[in-house]
């Protein structure tokens, strides 16, 4: 049984900037950390098919990567970060399966089989300008122009080497102290994720035994950019919104429950024999106890990309200037066969939820485990 999410709520805005996310350890930082309130992410294609032109690249940017995320400036440092403090910076660094490619690096044969290409889901409408990448880096911080600058200073130091191929910001609301923060659409978001710490986490999260030895105490990571069609949402009645959600819109109570974090009870049915969190609910199609305990981290982040032209899937059928906003998704799993792909292939096709979202961007990553002093990212797979 998971147990009720507490500690990725972000930091309180009270968080001081002084403090400083370790950059070394058995995992890599940005995962289990308490998620910060900014994300820059920015998905790399790497030029040229020379292993050891990656693998310096690699530590060019491991040695980078210790640097920003203790708040100190790197060679030729641009300064937009001058003075800022590290604002709990952390750089997690992901490898598309374009790296192993057969014939590009030589490393097909390190290839995890978890790394698979997700397929496509119903409904996708996936940009390829905004999908997918060789590399990832997704830089964490309590300041937006901390989390920027360091995206900044590893596309100028890969120079040449690998060229950003899609970016994505985003940002969480300082909810009050010890409230989950609320998403666009003003609904509360992880209140049941994984939780650092529970045995839960560790299964879900850190990839084993079971696949190539480089990637232990590593994570996949699955990013989808997902519009959601917030005026359509806006002008849709509470109730209707609740029972999309499965969720009360106040409380964040599951339906038919009294508290935010009371376990739901799927089971619960109104006299009509109607189940009360509805068969097409988020909650129900995302919930562990319906997809035989798949789980996965999810640590994403609210968009806003200004207006754009867009047309709905769903009635009324609008087309015009409407928000390119909604949920950069970010999820962190042992396998995502196994979780993401597993739980959304039948979310693709039912959720209610559909009705207001689009995924436009998608890209899977493999983020191996983390470094000790002295050693680069990557290295377990490159040496
Ligand atoms: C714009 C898109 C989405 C929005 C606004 C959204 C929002 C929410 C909200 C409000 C909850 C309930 C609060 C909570 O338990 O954390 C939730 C739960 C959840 N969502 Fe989403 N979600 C979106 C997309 C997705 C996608 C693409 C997946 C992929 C599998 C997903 C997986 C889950 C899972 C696993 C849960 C927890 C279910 C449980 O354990 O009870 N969500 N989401």
């Amino acid at each position: 049984m998971l147990a009720a999410a507490t500690a990725l709520r972000p930091a309180q805005a009270t968080a001081a900037t002084t403090d400083a996310i370790p950059f070394h350890g058995e995992h890599q930082a940005g995962i289990a950390t308490p998620q910060q309130s900014q994300v820059a992410f920015m998905a790399f294609d790497v030029a040229g098919k020379d292993r050891a032109a990656l693998a310096a690249l690699l530590r060019g940017w491991t040695d980078a990567a210790r640097r920003l995320t203790a708040g100190q400036a790197v060679d030729g440092d641009g300064g937009s970060a001058n003075g800022l403090g590290p604002a709990r910076l952390t750089l997690t660094f992901g490898f598309g399966p374009g790296l192993f490619t057969p014939g590009r690096f030589g490393l097909e044969t390190r290839r995890p089989d978890a790394l698979a290409e997700l397929p496509r889901f119903n409904g996708d409408q996936l940009d390829p300008a905004r999908s997918g990448g060789d590399l990832a880096v997704q830089a964490c911080a309590d300041d937006p122009q901390v989390a920027l600058h360091a995206v900044r200073e590893l596309a100028r130091l890969a120079y040449g080497a690998a060229f950003p191929r899609w970016m994505q910001t985003g940002f969480l609301p300082d909810a009050p102290s010890g409230e989950t923060p609320r998403n666009l659409m003003g609904f509360r978001d992880g209140t049941r994720n994984l939780t650092p710490g529970t045995e839960a986490f560790d299964q879900g999260v850190w990839a084993g035994d079971e696949g190539p030895a480089w990637m232990r105490g590593g994570s996949y990571l699955v990013a989808r950019r997902i519009r959601i069609a917030l005026e359509h949402w806006d002008r849709t009645d509470v109730d209707f919104q609740e029972q999309t959600i499965g969720r009360a819109k106040a409380s964040g109570a599951p339906l038919g429950a009294r508290a935010e974090h009371d376990t739901p009870d799927f089971n619960l049915a109104d006299k009509d024999g109607n189940p009360l969190i509805g068969e097409r609910a988020h909650l129900r199609l995302g919930a562990p106890e319906t997809n035989s305990g798949a789980a996965m981290l999810r640590r994403g982040y609210g968009y806003n990309d200004g207006l754009a032209f867009t047309a709905e899937r769903w009635p009324p059928w609008r087309q015009g200037m409407l928000l390119d906003a909604g949920l950069f998704f970010l999820a962190y799993q042992r396998d995502p066969r196994t979780a993401f792909t597993k739980v959304f292939a039948r979310m693709a096709k039912l959720d209610m939820l559909n009705q207001y979202t689009t995924h436009t961007g998608s890209a899977v990553f493999a983020c191996p485990p983390g470094v000790q002093v002295g050693r680069y990212i990557g290295e377990t797979l490159l040496a």
